[in-house]
């Protein structure tokens, strides 16, 4: 996404404001489950509105609009699917990101509500207990959304000094299960809740380095740092809490700290310099906003101040190789 998105003229506002028609052909598409019945054969609009039960007409406009946006290409009269949507939103393939692409997905009613959780605050709604189903499938979406970045991550972090790490709210261990596959004499646990580590234990099992991983049932404000570790690997955590408790959660993380012992921290950063992603990262914070109760997204200076806080003195801030990692490739370390 584009690093800024001035709107100007009401030219400008127009294309922003209607931008939501494509996000809405998109969620057509999926609820259609286009990609998937489309398979690898080429369809008139009215064989494909057969098949999907639906009107010729309207099948014949989403086709149209899809072929604009690149997923589709056409041939006469007649359009087939291109790489993506036969590989990632294809539920007959094995690439496919169901998981992830339904938490998106479902956000389309949900964003409808921010003005709500605007006025108030608080999220569109109060989940109470976490729902076992719900956390299972977040956490396969996670994975799915987290594989590419946590190769590029794992391949450019020095970890040699390191035998021990914690994946701190690790979810699916996507990223401790390729810290182990590039580092053979590291040994690493995920700390995160039972459903969550149900997943993960599911994706490591037929690996070979999954074998070194553990697995750390509980509640990251309940319940102690299940032991002490090297690195205190922390991804996509942070923006789910406010500063008070990542700061809590630092001091909590420090004291478990083997010497020499460093904080790493993954997430959407403001970096308050030119070129940096400042439209997704204040994007997200709204995700926040609609989806937790004290959640948003902070800066990579912000960050450094509370480690300093909790009695890091050494912090600073890696950049990883243009273009690769999570988000925009910055992670914020924190050393004794
Ligand atoms: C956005 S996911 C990030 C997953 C992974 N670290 C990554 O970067 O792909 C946040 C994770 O934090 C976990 N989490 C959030 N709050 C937690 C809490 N209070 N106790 C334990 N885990 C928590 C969630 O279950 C989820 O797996």
């Amino acid at each position: 996404m584009d690093a800024q998105l001035p709107v100007r003229t009401m030219d400008d506002f127009r294309d922003v404001v209607y931008n939501f028609r494509l996000s809405r052909v998109l969620a057509t598409a999926l609820d259609l489950d286009i990609f998937t019945h489309m398979g690898q054969r080429f369809w008139t609009p009215k064989a494909l509105a057969g098949r999907l039960t639906a009107s010729e007409r309207g099948v014949e406009i989403i086709l149209r609009n899809l072929e604009t946006t690149g997923l589709l290409k056409r041939r006469g009269a007649s359009y087939g699917v291109e790489k993506l949507g036969r590989t990632y939103l294809n539920r007959n393939s094995p690439a496919y990101q169901g998981a992830y692409l339904d938490l998106v997905h479902r956000q389309w009613e949900d964003w409808a509500h921010l003005t709500d959780s605007v006025r108030t605050g608080k999220p569109i709604e109060d989940d109470g207990p976490d729902d076992p189903d719900y956390r299972r499938s977040f956490t396969w979406a996670m994975h799915q959304r987290s594989i590419r970045p946590a190769k590029q991550v794992a391949a450019q972090l020095d970890l040699n000094n390191a035998q021990t790490l914690l994946d701190v709210g690790g979810g699916p261990g996507t990223y401790a299960l390729e810290f182990l596959k590039h580092n053979s004499t590291l040994r690493a646990g995920i700390w995160d809740r039972q459903p969550a580590l149900e997943v993960a234990q599911e994706i490591a099992k037929p690996l070979r380095h999954g074998k070194r991983l553990s697995y750390y049932p509980g509640d990251l404000f309940d319940n102690s740092v299940p032991g002490k570790f090297d690195v205190m690997w922390v991804s996509n955590v942070l923006h789910i809490f406010s500063p008070a408790e990542n700061k809590t959660l630092f001091k909590k993380l420090k004291r478990a700290l083997n010497p020499g012992g460093r904080i790493l921290i993954q997430d959407t950063f403001l970096m308050n310099r030119p070129g940096c992603d400042a439209l997704e990262t204040n994007l997200f914070a709204v995700t926040m906003l609609l989806f937790t109760p004290t959640g948003n997204t902070y800066s990579a200076q912000d960050v450094q101040q509370w480690l300093k806080t909790t009695g890091l003195k050494k912090t600073r801030c890696l950049q990883l190789k243009k273009g690769t990692g999570d988000w925009d490739g910055v992670i914020v370390e924190g050393r004794v």
